[in-house]
């Protein structure tokens, strides 16, 4: 097990009815932004409770953050937030409104153009930010990271600042979910798990468990939750495995790969591919293509969670490999390319976009311009 220090501060609010509890985690006298999507959760109540929470609050808000937050939505807002003097931000919505409104939360104190950092990559000067979650996914509501899109040069990056102080998380307003949506927030939490575990084998016999934990829990439930999306019980396991499966708690001392995670952006900058879609199709052609590095954490995951025990350890790998594509499709998602429409000139622009960045992802910073081709053919 590798060293490391770990906290994570965000407060975690849980369970049916808990939007109630918004009036109390906020300081008197705050200044509210709050920030939202689209407008799905004036379909589903949420934004009428919200408004109900904080009554006794100066709030404004801002609307229309995008799936996919842009920089170009998230300046009007940071412009919004320095006008109001707002000094603190509630998120409500899924991954994007949260992930966006980290940025604002730092933009608001910063003099620049907010793009600046996030080609920075980090900035811990921030607002206090807390989130009301409406879509499980990304483990944004408990971790630091955010990922912002430039809409004028087709680029998404990874950006970290500061946890939310809390997140108030009411299985019941997943309901409305598009069945879609449900089934990439799926296979994000997935491939999060596997990002922290799909390395090499006897690193931590608990960290292995803990994330086969998550993985055994999602496989189980994800046949019933498209079945019936209004189930609490299942939308609630639902929801904690996506912020378990992000929160930093499966990591601990062991090594990470991201690369899918990294490959996926690029999907998504060039083409709008759903966040979870890019992943169900980036996955697979990567274990394929660094089978060799990975058979042994691929053997102990195809015996444990898929109960593949029969063959040589490269029969039992491609069987594992398989299974799991086997899963994403039965999520009814795409886990080819072809079938998003995507083809060679894209494989050829992100090993380019890599090359040009000098960039190299995986637990052994090995996966180049290069290897990303390469997987990308194998995800043909
Ligand atoms: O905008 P509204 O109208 O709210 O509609 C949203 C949006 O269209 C809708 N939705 C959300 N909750 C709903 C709902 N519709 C009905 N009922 C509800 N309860 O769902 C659509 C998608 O929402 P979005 O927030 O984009 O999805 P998600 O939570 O999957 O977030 C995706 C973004 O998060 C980033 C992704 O790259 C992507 O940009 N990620 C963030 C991470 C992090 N912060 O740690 C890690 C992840 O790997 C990921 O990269
Ligand atoms: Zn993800």
């Amino acid at each position: 097990m590798e060293n490391f220090v770990f906290q994570n501060p965000t407060k975690l609010i849980f369970g049916k009815g808990m939007i109630g509890q918004l009036a109390k985690e906020i300081p008197a006298g705050k200044r509210v932004l709050v920030t939202f999507g689209g407008g799905s959760v004036r379909k589903n109540g949420v934004y009428d409770q919200v408004k109900e929470a904080l009554k006794d609050f100066e709030t404004i808000e801002f609307w229309g953050i995008e799936a996919n937050p842009k920089i170009e939505t998230l300046r009007k807002a940071i412009q919004l937030g320095k006008e109001k003097k707002v000094d603190f931000l509630l998120a409500v919505g899924g991954g994007s409104v949260i992930d966006g409104s980290k940025l604002i939360s730092a933009g608001i104190l910063y003099d620049g153009d907010a793009w600046d950092l996030v080609l920075k990559g980090s900035e811990e000067k921030t607002l206090p930010l807390g989130a009301i979650l409406t879509l499980p996914a990304t483990g944004s509501e408990m971790n630091r990271g955010a990922v912002i899109s430039r809409l004028e040069t087709a680029e998404k990056y990874a950006f970290y600042s500061n946890y939310p102080v809390f997140s108030i998380l009411d299985p019941t307003v997943t309901y409305t979910l598009p069945p879609y949506q449900v089934a990439c927030g799926i296979a994000d939490t997935f491939v999060h798990v596997m990002e922290q575990y799909m390395t090499t084998v006897g690193q931590s016999r608990l960290m292995d468990r803990w994330s086969e934990g998550i993985i055994h829990t999602l496989i189980e439930i994800a046949p019933e939750i498209l079945r019936r999306q209004d189930h609490y019980e299942l939308m609630a396991e639902f929801m904690l495995c996506a912020t378990m499966g992000l929160n930093g708690f499966v990591a601990l001392g062991v090594r990470q790969d991201w690369a899918t995670h990294m490959i996926g952006h690029e999907l998504t900058a060039l083409h709008g591919l759903t966040h979870g879609a890019t992943l169900a199709i980036v996955l697979p052609g990567l274990w394929r293509t660094l089978k060799q590095k990975k058979m042994g954490k691929l053997v102990q995951f195809g015996e444990r969670i898929w109960q593949i025990t029969q063959g040589s350890e490269e029969e039992r790998a491609e069987a594992t490999i398989q299974k799991t594509e086997a899963f994403f499709k039965s999520l009814g998602l795409p886990t080819r390319l072809s079938e998003a429409g995507i083809g060679e000139s894209t494989i050829l622009e992100i090993e380019k976009r890599f090359n040009e960045r000098k960039v190299a992802f995986g637990e052994d910073q090995d996966v180049t311009g290069t290897v990303a081709r390469q997987i990308l053919e194998n995800c043909r």
